[in-house]
Parts: structure tokens; C-alpha cells; sequence
């Protein structure tokens, strides 16, 4: 055997039983370069969703229309939102339908179908009931599920101030 020889089966097996100098480095530095990674983007990411943060800690309401205007029949009523998403900001349209109850009490429900999301008409089929023209769902005046759809009719938060109807965030239906 050759001294070249004798030198590399000396050495191999130190090799294979310790971390090697190339890996040590790449563990320490690959640490020090995650640690400084997660310093930089946890700010970035807090600068990110902060708007999304603020749009959820208030809500803002809406002024819909004047309360003597309601009846116990519901009615479709349209207005706009300002609403800022993260950095996106829009003004949509929103619809609500809107009655009394027996008692006298306003509430406002989404035309939004629970099944799929198409849009809800009242008492297109003459039935006193909400209908999907999509796929048959029907909902009660309360916005009961009846047939297709697995939930309620979503709510929007409503409150009476000077005569006049505000609208709030949807919310999950409180009425059945
Ligand atoms: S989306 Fe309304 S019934 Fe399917």
C-alpha cells in the first residue's frame, strides 16, 4: 500500500463519524441567516395585515333608510360600503332585504344563498318565501333554510337612530 493510500483510509473514517467544517458552517451561518430573516419579516408582516387588523377592530355603520319607510313586508334596499381590504380600497355595492317583525322590530337579512352564493329574490314564486333562482333554495321571512341551502340567511347588524336604519357588518342569523 502506497503512502498516498495509507493517508485516505486513515482519514475516512474521521470524516464519516463528525460534522464536517462544511457543515458546521452551513448549520451555523444557515441559523444566524433564518434568526435575521425572521427579524426583518416580522415587521414587514406586522406593516402588512396591520390595515386588516384595523378594519376588524371597528365596524362602521351605514345609513339605509328612514324606518317609517319599512313594513312587515320586506323590501330590497341598496348602499354602498367604504371598505378597505389590506391596501385595496373600494366602495361596493351592497343589497339588503328589509322588514318588521310581527312586533314592530327591523331587521335586515343578506341576499346571499347559504348554498352557493347566487342571490336571493322575495316571493318570486308568490309563496311569501325567499327563493334562489339557481338552484331552488327557499328561506322563511326569518331566513329560515327550508329546502337545498345547509344554513340560515345571513344578518346584517342593524340599529335604529333618529328615525333612520344603519347597517352594519353581516353577521350569522339570529332570528331562527
Ligand atoms: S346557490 Fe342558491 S340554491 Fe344554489
Amino acid at each position: 500500500m502506497s503512502n498516498h493510500e495509507q493517508h485516505e483510509t486513515k482519514e475516512r473514517p474521521v470524516k464519516r463519524s463528525g460534522m464536517s467544517r462544511r457543515q458546521f458552517l452551513s448549520y451555523t451561518l444557515g441559523g444566524a441567516g433564518a434568526f435575521m430573516a425572521a427579524g426583518m419579516s416580522l415587521p414587514m408582516i406586522r406593516f402588512a395585515v396591520d390595515p386588516i387588523l384595523a378594519k376588524k377592530a371597528g365596524g362602521t355603520w351605514i345609513k339605509v333608510v328612514e324606518e317609517s319607510k319599512l313594513t312587515t313586508e320586506p323590501q330590497e334596499f341598496k348602499f354602498q360600503i367604504h371598505q378597505i381590504d389590506g391596501w385595496y380600497v373600494s366602495d361596493p355595492e351592497l343589497t339588503a332585504w328589509i322588514s318588521k317583525d310581527d312586533k314592530g322590530t327591523p331587521f335586515a337579512l343578506s341576499p346571499v344563498c347559504k348554498h352557493l352564493g347566487c342571490t336571493i329574490g322575495w316571493n318570486t314564486e308568490k309563496n311569501e318565501e325567499y327563493v334562489c333562482p339557481c338552484h331552488g333554495a327557499h328561506y322563511t321571512k326569518d331566513g329560515k333554510n327550508l329546502v337545498v341551502a345547509p344554513k340560515p340567511l345571513d344578518e346584517y347588524d342593524l340599529k335604529v337612530e333618529k328615525g333612520w336604519i344603519y347597517l352594519g357588518p353581516v353577521k350569522a342569523n339570529t332570528r331562527v
